[in-house]
């Protein structure tokens, strides 16, 4: 395994102060507040990874004169897992403004026993990203599993270039699925790492169910 993991909550910056409002039940009763928060941290990752990205030189013209400036190669295909995705969707996508974007559905299959689960994907719509780079993003990975399943699905549009797998808090137990079950060029941006997951398989101390926080229970 030689992907990167990179965690954005390691050190001090108001990164962290956004993961603290994330997280905190009592700001979470304001579903506005906590949709825009995951939109939030996802313009702090799309900032983060663009860093990493190529560039090219390009001559701008001012009111005043020729600029010479830098500018992105290309524009990634942004990824998200429904439902719970599409905020973290929305931030990347307010930077990476001209992007291709891809929607993949996975829900966990509770069958009999009432912890146990499969997960299934129902649903892909996505353009070609053969030899581009994706970032695929979800903000809980718990056990891994949609994430390794939602990139498989995507392979049916072509093999990335490069891909970025953009997470607001992994377990530990999922982050080390997720990074033996997906290629060496995957690159993974986390905003924190939590050690436990409960029978259910949610992230203790987690932020709860992101895809309810934002959009409601569901049946
Ligand atoms: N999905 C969530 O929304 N929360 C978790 O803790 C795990 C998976």
């Amino acid at each position: 395994m030689t992907q990167h993991v990179h965690n954005l909550g390691e050190q001090d910056s108001l990164f962290r102060q956004l993961m603290a409002e994330i997280r905190d039940a009592e700001l979470q009763r304001d579903s506005m507040r906590f949709r825009r928060n995951l939109e939030r941290a996802g313009e702090i990752f799309a900032y983060e990874i663009s860093k990493q990205l190529e560039y090219v030189d390009r001559e701008v013209t001012t009111p005043l004169g020729q600029a010479r400036c830098r500018v992105l190669r290309e524009q990634p295909v942004l990824a998200n897992i429904l439902r719970a995705g599409l905020p973290l969707h929305q931030g990347l996508l307010n930077y990476f403004d001209r992007a291709e974007n891809s929607f993949i559905s996975a829900y966990r299959k509770h069958e009999g026993d009432e912890d146990a689960f499969e997960v299934e994907i129902e649903y892909l719509s996505s353009p070609s990203v053969d030899g581009k780079t994706v970032i695929l993003c979800d903000p809980m990975l718990a056990t891994g599993s949609s994430m390794v399943l939602a990139y498989r699905a995507l392979l049916e549009r072509g093999t990335p270039g490069h891909t970025h797998v953009v997470v607001v808090i992994a377990s530990t137990q999922g982050l080390e699925f997720a990074r033996a079950n997906l290629p060496d060029n995957v690159t993974f941006w986390v905003g924190a790492i939590d050690n436990e997951l409960t029978p259910r398989k949610y992230i203790v101390p987690g932020l709860g169910d992101a895809g309810d926080l934002a959009y409601g229970a569901k049946d």
